[in-house]
């Protein structure tokens, strides 16, 4: 089967995917969202970017990390070459999780029930997408594949094995890395600046071995813009 043709397949698969996760209803959340968020991206990619879940700008747009966290997110992919297009963005769960605030629902975490039941349909994604590594943005992604006691301050940056043996690294949630300021905000960057400049040499490694076709690496360990 052909590069393209493979491809071709994949986005059915994911299409059908999707269409069944749309259907879902399993969670509460999944009566209050407005749209499912399943996930966007190269269904041949390299590297697959999970975070904990859709917010409002995703859940208005049906698409994964379009909002601010979103923009900050493709900077910090890109500061290590690779695109968005190029890669796999989707979440622990699909639907938007809230809880009711003064001005309407607000952003929460997902709870574990809600990441369990949302789980065979990232699992089947994974299974489709089949990267070379996963990134966990923030611990509720983390948490889903490393259990409980996952600690992203102490354990992130770290190479596990994530689902069918593949590399799994995790590092902090975009969103985390708005909230800081000052000197929290420069700790915090280079801290993921680290993270990426391991993913990136995780991802030449692989291609270097066979695994598949590398971009350039960036020559320059510059500390993605803000
Ligand atoms: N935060 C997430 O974890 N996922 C999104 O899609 C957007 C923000």
């Amino acid at each position: 089967m052909s590069l393209l043709q493979e491809r071709a397949s994949r986005e059915r698969l994911l299409a059908a995917a999707a269409a069944t996760a749309a259907a879902c209803r399993a969670c509460v959340i999944g009566s209050e969202r407005r749209n499912n968020v399943y996930g966007e991206g190269d269904p041949c990619a390299r590297l697959m970017v999970v975070g904990e879940g859709p917010g409002e700008t995703e859940d208005l747009l049906g698409r994964p990390f379009v909002g601010r966290a979103g923009q900050l997110l493709d900077k910090m992919l890109a500061a290590i070459d690779l695109a968005r297009e190029d890669v796999y963005i989707c979440n622990t769960v699909k639907c938007r999780p809230t809880s009711p605030g003064p001005r309407g629902p607000k952003n929460r975490a997902p709870e574990l029930e809600e990441m369990a039941n949302c789980r065979p349909f990232l699992d089947q994604q994974i299974d489709i997408v089949r990267p070379s590594v996963i990134a966990a943005l923030g611990a509720p992604a983390a948490k889903s594949f490393l259990g409980r006691d996952f600690q992203i301050t102490k354990m992130r940056g770290r190479w596990n094995e994530g689902p069918l043996g593949i590399p799994l690294i995790a590092t902090f949630h975009p969103a985390y890395v708005l909230r800081q300021t000052g000197g929290e905000l420069d700790a915090v960057k280079r801290l993921v600046w680290a993270d990426l400049k391991a993913i990136r040499t995780r991802l030449d490694e692989i291609a270097a071995a066979g695994g598949a076709l590398a971009p350039d690496a960036p020559e320059q360990a510059s500390l993605f813009a803000e």
